[in-house]
């Protein structure tokens, strides 16, 4: 089981060309864990010319597997999937240890990831052309016909975040695949043991030599040589607003998926249920210590209901579990490092000191920081706009809707939003007003299930996700056209 992927001191290999690879300039890094710095793994900082070579390889893979059937391409993926979850207990523990994700998410995570590469080989098989008869248009009669048909668009890099090191590089391999693209999967260097382990599921399911590849590496160091490099013909990236921006810049006519930061807020308006908004937006703030994109970042509610709903929520925060993710029901667990922890503490006492009141929390144990409520946070806060990627949650008390409306959009993010309210004209006032990728109507904002679309605007993405997105996403229409002699 999972042969040849590390070697002794837990030396990581890449896959490349179908074979586990070891580093050739013996230059590795150490994966610690955030639960107790113990090194789980060592893997390769790849060089250029490593990346050059894996890349050629991927290359050179194109052609025979766009010419490979959708329906044999879709079953490897079933293969892949079924192995996945035969693997639970081991990819679980890895997980645990590289990320400190809590057993139950962490298996939520895989059993999901699972379902999402069957659901994305089933849509595979109905993503069709279509063809388009000329006499809509003056003057050409049906004298023409064009086919318009779905090709691959090449080499596709697809570049993952630490905190689901399973199902965001899974969400873009498995679609890049089935579209007939090859990949090359850069993880993130915390997630990159995660990553290999899928990488080697995948081959075990058949995927044929260099049509699935792996860069280990700080992105730091060999992120702009990769995302710059001539054969990249299309990158799919998640992670923060701060790298999908600098990739933007630096990329020539290369196109990008991204999905990115945000900053989702909860918008409670005064005919909610108050007792469904505090459940959700305590899940939807805390869970994995707020380390998710869609993590709700801030809530706005209007100021007649905010002393019942702060209470409301108070009383579930005080009874989140923190600690190790290894003992059951832990959802506040050690953040993915001391950085991350650094920072959202800055987050913290900059709204204590300019006069938030704390309503609990504000302590910090290395990178352990309790789950911190704060009530009348307002917008000269950097915890009224910044995403902490922590277990920090800012309520701003607004006069009416409106307003709300108004500071949730003078965000620099727009992922998602949610509005608490029993009014449905009230709910579509608002979700129509929001400057965002989605709006869920009482309910915590969240990206599933799989197959919804799921996009970002401003600097929360480019593109739209979500099984049959992603697909047309990874190919380009070609339109063959017919021209009848009439
Ligand atoms: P990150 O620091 O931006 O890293 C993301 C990925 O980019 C990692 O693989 C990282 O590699 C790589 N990278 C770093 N510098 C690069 C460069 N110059 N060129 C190319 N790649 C580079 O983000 P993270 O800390 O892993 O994840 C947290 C962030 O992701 C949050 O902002 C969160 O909101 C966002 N996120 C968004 C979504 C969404 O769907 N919208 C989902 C999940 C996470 P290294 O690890 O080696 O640095
Ligand atoms: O971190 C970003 C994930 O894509 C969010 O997924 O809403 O299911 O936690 P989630």
């Amino acid at each position: 089981m999972f042969s040849n992927l590390v070697g002794e001191e837990r030396k990581f290999r890449n896959l490349i060309n179908g074979q586990w690879c070891n580093s050739k300039s013996q230059k590795f890094i150490e994966i610690r864990s955030p639960i107790n710095e113990e090194v789980v793994g060592r893997v390769p900082a790849m060089t250029k010319e490593e990346v050059d070579e894996v890349i050629k390889v991927a290359v050179n893979a194109k052609e025979k597997w766009r010419e490979t059937p959708i329906n044999e391409r879709a079953k490897i993926l079933y293969r892949a999937a079924d192995i996945l979850q035969e693997r639970i207990v081991d990819l679980s523990d890895i997980l645990i240890r590289e990320v400190a994700k809590d057993r139950k998410s962490a298996e939520s995570e895989i059993n999901r990831t699972a379902d999402f590469i069957r659901f994305t080989a089933d849509t595979s098989k109905s993503i069709y052309g279509e063809s388009i008869q000329s006499d809509s248009f003056p003057g050409f009669d049906k004298k023409k016909l064009s086919v318009v048909v779905r090709e691959p668009m090449g080499v596709v890099l697809a570049i993952s975040p630490f905190n689901y090191p399973i199902n965001l590089s899974a969400s873009k391999i498995a679609p890049a695949l089935v579209a007939g693209n090859t990949v090359v999967l850069k993880p993130a260097t915390k997630g990159s043991l995660s990553g290999l382990y899928l990488a080697k599921i995948f081959q075990e399911a058949g995927i044929p030599d260099g049509v699935l590849n792996t860069v280990t590496g700080r992105g730091s160091e060999i992120g702009d040589y990769i995302v710059t490099h001539p054969s990249i013909d299309f990158i799919n990236f998640t992670g923060s607003s701060e790298i999908g921006m600098r990739i933007s810049k630096i990329t020539n006519m290369v196109p990008l998926l991204m999905e990115l930061g945000g900053k989702d807020a909860a918008i409670v308006l005064e005919d909610a249920d108050l007792d469904l908004a505090a459940r959700n937006i305590v899940e939807g703030a805390y869970s994995y210590s707020g380390q998710r994109c869609t993590a709700v970042k801030r809530v706005l509610v209007e100021e007649n209901i905010a002393d019942k709903l702060v209470e409301k929520i108070k009383v579930l925060v005080e009874n989140l579990k923190v600690g190790n993710p290894e003992e059951e029901g832990v959802s506040i667990v050690p953040l993915i490092d001391e950085n991350a922890a650094n920072f959202v503490w800055e987050l913290i006492e900059d709204a204590r000191n300019k006069g938030a009141h704390l309503i609990l929390g504000a302590k910090r144990e290395k990178n352990i920081i309790y789950p911190t409520l704060f009530d009348y946070v307002t917008t000269d806060m950097r915890l009224a706009w910044e995403e902490p990627f922590g277990p920090v949650l800012p309520i701003i008390r607004v006069k009416d809707k409106d307003e709300a409306i108004r500071i949730a959009n003078e965000s620099q993010y727009g992922l998602q939003s949610s509005v608490f309210t029993n009014n449905l004209d009230n709910a579509f006032y608002v979700a129509d007003k929001l400057e965002v990728g989605s709006v869920q109507i009482n309910n915590k904002t969240e990206r599933g299930p799989d197959h919804f679309p799921f996009l970002g605007v401003k600097s929360s993405g480019i593109g739209v996700q979500g099984i049959k997105y992603s697909i047309e996403a990874m190919t380009r229409r070609k339109g063959i056209v017919i021209n009848l002699k009439k």
